[in-house]
């Protein structure tokens, strides 16, 4: 197959790339000049593992192009992805669809014999079906589906979970555009993936569907981890209780200071305004949204505490700056929250993080940005682990309290035992553990 992908993004990029390895001839289509010229000289602009090399390898190989000319690769495709960004709308929280629009026009111009048309970013309902009126309205005469094609990898595992999904969901009822799709994935067909076809409108609700109910997953057992707080009961031993019924499934229930990334947030809040203005308001989802806002500011209030009531003149050293490990990715970030209020408390931050910290510095002001965990701790009166990346699970606590005027440990993810954190001479506080 032919493959055109327009949008160079996290998605666009991952999607491009795992679909030249399935043996595709791809073609990553960007407006933006400067990131194609990078992704041809081989330089891959996000952090992901395996991501490079294996653009490196389709790129030598030739099924794997970057360029800036979308009219040449769209004549050229059996299936056009549309991987452009649909950020939140200031004000209203809304996706903006304003690129997947004008994408969908400079596609219709370009189209030649049957194409199939998918939308691969997250978009609302009713999307597909309005870049299906603007192509028949921008081009009368184009042979042309439209289909919908959500995707569901998660950033730091991209690679892994586009090449081996729990399933596929194809959104179109039209038999020679599902053809095209089930040549597409027919690699997938080995692991058996199920491929589920749906309408249009499923197919878009299911991505939202989805990452409203796994939001919704964390923040209840967030809430969970309150309640143990108060009871004397252990969140982990609970997620593990609850976890084990396969109604329930075991993943997506660790605690910690609330979701962040560049979906979870966007998608729950565009959610809620679709279902509003269907008149069919969710309001578990607005809730949801509600929990995890009040939940990030108040980490803080832990450090406070943690550190008897006053950070005044205090130094807090902060190790995990991004949304999770394994990713450069800082929006919505906890760590977004978070800083500022311990800034406006007093206290002195040092920071650091393996690889957020670029884009940290444009985002935090009054922080001082260290190049080692082991840096940011010297004299420092508390630590406060923010993100769970390996290096942090491993610190030598020996070295850590010399360098620590205080030894306080505020670990939001609980990657450290209670029991042998008080055994070492830490007070150490986590979510939802007794202490
Ligand atoms: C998510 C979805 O998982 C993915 O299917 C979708 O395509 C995009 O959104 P991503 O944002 O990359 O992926 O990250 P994910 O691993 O799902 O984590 C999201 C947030 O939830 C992070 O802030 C993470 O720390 C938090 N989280 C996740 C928890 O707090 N507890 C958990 O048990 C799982």
């Amino acid at each position: 197959m032919r493959i055109a992908v327009v949008g160079t993004g996290y998605v666009g990029l991952v999607s491009g790339t795992c679909f030249s390895e399935f043996g595709h001839d791809v073609i990553c289509v960007d407006t933006d000049e400067g990131k194609i010229a990078s992704l041809n000289a081989g330089q891959v602009p996000i952090f992901e593992p395996g991501l490079q090399a294996m653009i490196d390898k389709n790129s030598r190989s030739g099924y794997l192009k970057f360029s800036t000319d979308l009219q040449s690769a769209v004549a050229a495709a059996d299936a056009v992805f549309i991987a452009v960004g649909t950020p939140s709308r200031r004000g209203d929280g809304k996706a903006d669809l304003t690129y997947v629009y004008a994408a969908t026009r400079e596609i219709a111009a370009a189209l030649t014999g049957y194409t199939v048309v998918v939308t691969k970013s997250t978009v609302p309902v009713g999307t597909g079906r309005e870049v299906e009126r603007i192509l028949k309205e921008s081009n009368p005469k184009a042979d042309v589906d439209v289909v919908s094609n959500p995707e569901f990898l998660r950033e730091g595992a991209a690679i892994e979970d586009f090449m081996r999904p729990d399933r596929v969901i194809v959104g179109t009822l039209v038999k020679r555009a599902q053809d095209v799709m089930s040549a597409i994935y027919r690699p997938l067909s080995l692991s058996q993936t199920p491929l589920v076809f749906t309408s249009l409108e499923s197919s878009e609700l299911t991505k939202y569907a989805g990452n409203a109910f796994l939001a919704t997953k964390i923040t209840f057992i967030n809430e969970i981890a309150e309640l143990c707080e108060k009871v004397g009961a252990d969140v982990h031993d609970v997620a593990r209780g609850i976890g084990l019924d396969r109604r329930i499934g075991s993943k997506f229930l660790h605690p910690g200071p609330g979701f962040g990334g560049s979906c979870f947030p966007k998608d729950t809040r565009a959610l809620f305004e679709t279902s509003v203005e269907a008149g069919a308001p969710l309001r578990i989802v607005d809730t949801v949204i509600d929990i995890n806002e009040r939940r990030k500011r108040d980490m803080a209030g832990r450090v406070i505490a943690a550190c008897g009531g006053s950070l005044t003149g205090k130094k807090i050293a902060v190790l995990g700056l991004t949304f999770k490990p394994n990713t450069d990715d800082m929006r919505e970030s906890p760590s977004l929250d978070i800083l500022p209020e311990l800034v406006s408390a007093g206290a002195s931050v040092a920071a650091y993080d393996p690889e957020g910290m670029q884009e940290a510095r444009k985002l935090l002001a009054d922080i001082e940005f260290c190049e080692s965990s082991y840096a940011t701790l010297e004299n420092a009166d508390a630590l406060v682990i923010i993100t769970e990346w390996n290096e942090f699970r491993a610190l030598d606590l020996d070295r850590v309290k010399s360098l620590m005027k205080e030894p306080v440990m505020v670990d939001l993810r609980n990657i450290y035992d209670p029991r042998d954190m008080a055994d070492k001479g830490f007070t150490y506080s986590s979510i939802g553990r007794p202490v």
